[in-house]
């Protein structure tokens, strides 16, 4: 396969030139098959590889790590949460913030998985999982991109139809990145996606020959996708060209100012294209340049007739050493653990986006979103134990809140195929659709909690409580509404099974301590974010539902929906809420709240796919069940890789699971939008 030798050249090249740092989030295929480990374990012909050498695609790797130790001395299991209800008496309140501001950022290079083969082959459970969101929010946001946005190329056709396809890179440019040839019908998969769920999308133009600019990406996303197409990125990372080698030493924050403003003249007398005032840059990732060094060459005001948003990307820690060699030291999971499990710890969203306080603000005054355009827990591919555990969720919904509370607009969560550990969701890997669902993260619940937290009127204002003395292991959020308070966010950083590190939050709305109308509410609704420990991958509920484990959605939410009711004491008017360790409890203060961020009945897809002849053999579905090996028991070896199923699994043929909506195999797909009333 060329990509692999493409790998390989790129591994070989890697040890031999100087110092690269690598931030691609683009997945690189089977690489783990090149570790010593994995070399080994192919030689002596093992399956049954322990936990910690799991040989298959990153995205199910069942490694678990051990939740951090309770901090000493322990935070107060009891206090007060003091709350004014109308958000004129609040000050430090955010902007205004819209449900839909977490969204995806997905390496185009995958899209083909994530969103479906082409217009006519969507994958429903995509469908299915980001309606949930767009329910709440109003709507969802998509940035198709990435590294390998910067050469790709527009074709009418490709040899054997594909809407996307790799090409063959030069073996003697080591920094080359695989060129992606990509087809309109992108721009119909795009389009259609849109006519059944209210996605807006980002596209990037090609950066990486301003003189050979490609603007089809441009032309027809217009014509195409239309007023649901929000952004053009010009230009990915564009402090990291120099290191790359993708542009000449000396590349710096005014060659990027003069390129964009190269890309506004080619669009401008490009007779095809009457729409320029939607660009989106820098998307620095803070690596090479700081914002302040871009904001020095004017970029913002010199080009704000043409900025939709203005938009930085970071990771707050990377796993390159685990992929590439050479490129730093190798991180250990379980040492980096503690740094994403608490509000202030050295990798939380908290920690990461101080480095961008003054931007935002710098931006507010520009009348420009300000947007966090690519971000995961970890940059090459997430760590493992880490990414897909539900502290990860912890950390990505106190992440997002402190975003919003700190006038970010968006922020999009990257989604990188099988290959690694951070996906919101990952579609099962090619070839086993017939037989698997998608995998559903932790990420993805908190995708939800905070469209339900911001709600649909895009009208939110968040605060950050400092609650708890400000304790980093109890943070808290007050959402305001079209003015008024409206949902509480409380989280529980820690894992303990006794009980004893459960904590009770006493809310109290206005009142005489505050010379306000007493405002506390006789009861409130909660729902809770739970699973046991912040290390588990699955069993994570949301108000009582789950997406399940491996292999084990079709991305609408399972099992029955619990809104607990608490009921305030209108003596001491406090509204007791408890808050399980580890755990996170969105309280909703009004009636009115809940139900904006509780839309029944749920829109779903439902597909029927009328499957080849030749696989219409039955298969038990123990077999199917088991026959991945991730279950941890007989792994049958390279199952989970490229190639036939049927050949990995030992199987020759397989069905499509009855019990599901399966997506697409070869064959006729009627795709019905049922609202299940
Ligand atoms: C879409 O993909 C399917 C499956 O690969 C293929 O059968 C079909 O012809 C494709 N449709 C178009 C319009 O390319
Ligand atoms: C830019 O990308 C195009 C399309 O993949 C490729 O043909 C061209 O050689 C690249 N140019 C440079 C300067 O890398
Ligand atoms: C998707 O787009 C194609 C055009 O490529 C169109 O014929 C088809 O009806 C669309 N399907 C849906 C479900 O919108
Ligand atoms: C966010 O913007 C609002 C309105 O300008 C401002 O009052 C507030 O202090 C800002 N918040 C942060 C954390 O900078
Ligand atoms: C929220 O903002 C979006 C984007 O501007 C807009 O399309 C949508 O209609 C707004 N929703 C409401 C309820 O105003
Ligand atoms: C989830 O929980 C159920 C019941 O507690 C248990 O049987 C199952 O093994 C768990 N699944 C995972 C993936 O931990
Ligand atoms: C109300 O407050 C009083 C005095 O602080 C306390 O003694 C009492 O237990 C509280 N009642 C409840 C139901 O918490």
């Amino acid at each position: 396969m060329a990509l692999r030798s493409f790998v390989l050249q790129l591994l070989v090249t890697l040890l031999t030139v100087r110092a690269v740092t690598v931030y691609n989030q683009e997945p690189i295929a089977h690489v783990q098959t090149l570790s010593a480990q994995s070399v080994a374990a192919t030689a002596s012909g093992t399956s049954a590889a322990p936990l910690a050498s799991h040989t298959g695609y990153k995205a199910y790797d069942p490694m678990t790590l051990t939740p951090p130790e309770l901090p000493d001395p322990r935070p107060a299991t009891q206090f007060n949460v003091q709350l004014q209800n109308s958000a004129s008496n609040v000050q430090g309140l955010s902007i205004f913030q819209s449900g839909a501001f977490f969204g995806f950022s997905i390496e185009t290079s995958v899209i083909n998985q994530v969103l479906g083969k082409n217009s006519s082959h969507i994958q429903v459970p995509f469908l299915n999982l980001i309606s949930l969101v767009a329910q709440r929010a109003g709507r969802f946001h998509i940035r198709i991109g990435g590294n390998t946005q910067e050469t790709a190329r527009y074709v009418d056709s490709t040899p054997d139809g594909r809407m996307i396809e790799k090409q063959g890179v030069d073996p003697n440019n080591p920094t080359a990145t695989p060129a992606l040839v990509y087809t309109i019908e992108m721009f119909y998969l795009l389009a259609n996606i849109s006519s059944l769920v209210n996605v807006k999308w980002y596209l990037g133009i090609p950066l990486n020959d301003t003189s050979d600019l490609r603007l089809e990406i441009a032309e027809y996303g217009q014509a195409i996708i239309g007023d649901n197409l929000i952004g053009l990125q010009v230009g990915n990372e564009p402090d990291l060209y120099q290191r790359h080698a993708k542009r000449p030493d000396g590349y710096n924050a005014q060659s990027y100012f003069d390129e964009f403003g190269q890309v506004i003249k080619a669009m401008e007398s490009n007779p095809k294209i009457n729409r320029v005032n939607y660009l989106i840059g820098p998307s620095i990732a803070h690596a090479d340049w700081t914002p302040d060094q871009v904001w020095e060459t004017n970029f913002v005001p010199a080009y704000s007739q043409y900025l939709s948003a203005v938009t930085v990307e970071n990771y707050p820690s990377d796993n390159c050493a685990a992929i590439y060699a050479g490129v730093g030291t190798l991180k250990v999971p379980q040492n980096e653990y503690y740094k994403y499990l608490s509000h202030d710890a050295p990798n939380s969203g908290k920690a990461m986006i101080q480095k961008f306080l003054s931007s935002s603000a710098y931006v507010q005054t520009q009348g420009k979103p300000f947007m966090m355009f690519e971000t995961n827990t970890a940059s090459c591919g997430g760590l493992p134990g880490i990414s897909n555990s539900f502290g990860a969720g912890l950390w990505a919904l106190d992440y997002g809140l402190q975003m919003a509370y700190s006038n970010f607009s968006h922020a999009l969560l990257h989604i990188g195929g099988q290959d690694v550990y951070y996906n919101p969701c990952t579609p099962p890997p090619t070839g086993q659709s017939t037989f698997h669902e998608w995998t559903i993260g932790p990420i993805m619940y908190s995708i939800l909690a905070v469209s339900e937290a911001l709600g649909s009127s895009n009208q939110s204002q968040v605060i950050d409580l400092f609650a708890n003395g400000d304790n980093p292991y109890t943070p808290g959020y007050a959402i305001y509404e079209r003015g008024t308070l409206a949902r509480v966010a409380l989280f529980n950083y820690m894992t303990d099974q006794t009980g004893l590190s459960d904590y009770t939050a006493s809310i109290s709305v206005g009142g005489s301590v505050l010379n306000q109308p007493n405002g506390t509410p006789t009861s409130v609704k909660v729902k809770y974010l739970r699973a046991k420990s912040v290390a588990d991958h699955f069993n994570i509920t949301w108000a009582g539902q789950t997406f399940g484990g491996i292999f084990e959605s079709d991305g609408r939410l399972k099992g029955e929906e619990v809104i607990e009711t608490i009921t305030c004491d209108s003596t001491n008017n406090t509204c007791q809420i408890k808050v399980p360790a580890p755990g996170f409890a969105l309280v909703f203060l009004t009636d009115a709240a809940l139900q904006e961020s509780s839309p029944k009945p749920p829109v779903t897809f439902a597909t029927t796919a009328q499957t080849r002849t030749i696989n219409t053999a039955t298969v038990d579905t123990e077999v199917l069940a088991t026959s991945n090996g991730h279950s941890g028991r007989s792994r049958q070896k390279g199952s989970t890789s490229k190639g036939s199923s049927s050949d990995a699994m030992g199987i020759s043929s397989v069905v499509p699971s009855l019990t599901v909506l399966m997506s697409l195999l070869g064959g006729v797909l009627v795709l019905v939008k049922a609202f299940s009333r």
